[in-house]
């Protein structure tokens, strides 16, 4: 297995369409504070460093703690909340801020669908390796394992095989090894199943971060942004929204990705070519596409 072939995307960073999906995103800003408030220490070490030295005339005892911490990111969360696109856009935003550069490496989930026993360790060597060799001065690295539950998943599960425990033992392993390189490495994992993430590795994230369905004024704001330009009224949005949230569906409202891929799409191509896109086009849509069900 070689290098190219194990990542389904390596992004230079800063990157402008990458930037533009983010700033697309509902709620994107929040998120991004709080990852960029706990990692801009770890990661601008030299600034810090500066700063003591600057105010305290030394490097004070506290840093050792903040710079002993782990440069990874847990983004948890149901199918279809975001945490994919909000990955790839928190990084970018990320070096923006800083004004470096950065190398954003997705882990291919094909390559971990046919790993067989044994290669996944393997894997997760190389990708790490990547990491390293892409980590620089004026550059970050950026290592994102989407779907980690298919190599983190807690090694106290019974049915697992001792090589796949192993997979788990290096990831730890090398996330232990990326701390020295002094936060121009970071690890961002997803997961829809959080509670079967490895103990160890749970124990090391900096942030855990939920992602959850949106709410009525989210979903309200996702209709208004993205149907602006049609007859809509402000009272039908309000409509839309509650049409879709969790008291008109038993509970459980609709995910993001439910929206933008399934309603959203359907009611256009219900409209096209001979119509204009209404309100009442969107309410039929809802009442046949059902919000998808919670993954536990
Ligand atoms: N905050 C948001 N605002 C607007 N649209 C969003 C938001 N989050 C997600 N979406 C939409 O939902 C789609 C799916 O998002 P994404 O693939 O990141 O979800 P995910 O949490 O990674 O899901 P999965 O667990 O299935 O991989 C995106 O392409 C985007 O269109
Ligand atoms: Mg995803």
């Amino acid at each position: 297995m070689n290098n190219t072939t194990i990542f389904d995307n390596i992004i230079e960073l800063p990157n402008s369409d990458v930037k533009k999906r983010a700033d697309a995103l509902i709620g994107f800003q929040k998120r991004f504070e709080r990852v960029h408030n706990n990692l801009k220490l770890l990661i601008d070490q030299d600034g810090l460093i500066e700063w003591s030295n600057k105010y305290h005339k030394t490097k004070l005892t506290v840093l050792d703690t903040i710079l002993d911490r782990y440069p990874l990111v847990l983004l948890a969360g149901d199918a279809g909340t975001g945490k994919t696109v909000s990955a790839e856009g928190i990084a970018d935003n990320m070096v923006r801020e800083l004004g470096k550069e950065g190398f954003f490496l997705k882990l291919s989930t094909r390559v971990r669908g046919e790993g067989l026993h044994g290669q996944m360790g393997n894997l997760v060597n190389n990708a790490f390796d990547r990491l390293k060799q892409e980590a620089g001065k004026k550059r970050i690295a950026f290592l994102f394992i989407d779907e980690a539950d298919a190599i983190a998943t807690t090694r106290s599960t019974h049915q697992m095989h001792q090589e796949e425990k192993a997979a788990v033992n290096t990831l730890i392993q090398k996330i232990d090894e990326i701390r020295g390189l002094n936060g121009r490495a970071i690890v961002f994992m997803s997961t829809n199943r959080l509670h079967f993430i490895d103990e160890a590795i749970l124990r090391r994230a900096a942030i855990i971060m939920e992602f959850e369905r949106p709410d009525d004024s989210e979903r309200k704001e996702l209709f208004k942004k993205t149907l602006a330009g049609t007859d809509i009224k402000e009272k039908e949005f309000d409509k839309l929204s509650q049409l879709t949230g969790p008291s008109a569906n038993n509970g459980l409202g609709y995910s993001f990705s439910d929206l933008t891929l399934k309603v959203l799409p359907e009611a256009v191509a219900e409209s096209f070519p001979d119509k204009a896109l209404s309100f009442d086009i969107l309410e039929n849509v809802i009442k046949r596409v059902k919000p998808s069900p919670k993954i536990i």
